[in-house]
């Protein structure tokens, strides 16, 4: 099984938090997914003008893991945020909608995935569960399919 490295995938959201698109909140997002093999697969927060229809970063790195077929294979995640401009340390933890994304790889996987939180800079790395962040998570258990 693969090594978690918390600060490694927190560094990777970091990176990946450089490409965010956010030019209407001006709050750049990055995480990180460590999958089962050691690869890293990362995503930004992708706004757009109207808005609403804005993805998080969590939800981007998520549908690329799922486009590998990999929803099965996620050990853990992190997240980082801030505003641009910024130097925000304090940690964000992912929105109720993320949440709900996460629990289908968690369920999917069989893990409580842990989630890695921290701040666009400094050293804090704040670790939960997915069950902390969803207590009583509606999933594929639910349909029946795990
Ligand atoms: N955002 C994320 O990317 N992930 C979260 O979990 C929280 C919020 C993004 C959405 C939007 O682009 C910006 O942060 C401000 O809400």
């Amino acid at each position: 099984m693969t090594t978690i490295d918390a600060p490694a995938l927190i560094a990777a959201a970091r990176e990946a938090a450089r490409n965010a698109h956010a030019p209407y909140s001006r709050f750049a997002v990055g995480a990180a997914v460590l999958l089962t093999d050691g690869s890293v697969v990362t995503g930004a927060n992708f706004e757009n003008a109207s808005y609403g229809l804005s993805l998080c970063a969590e939800t981007v790195a998520l549908a690329t893991v799922n486009s590998l077929g990999r929803l099965r294979d996620v050990v853990a995640i992190g997240v980082i945020g801030g505003r641009i401009g910024h130097a925000d340390s304090s940690p964000v933890s992912p929105c109720g909608r993320c949440r709900q994304v996460i629990n289908e790889a968690a369920q999917l996987s069989g893990r409580d995935i842990p989630v890695f939180c921290a701040g666009a800079e400094g050293d804090g790395i704040a670790t939960y569960r997915l069950s902390e962040l969803l207590p009583l998570a509606f999933g594929p258990k639910d349909l029946g399919f795990v």
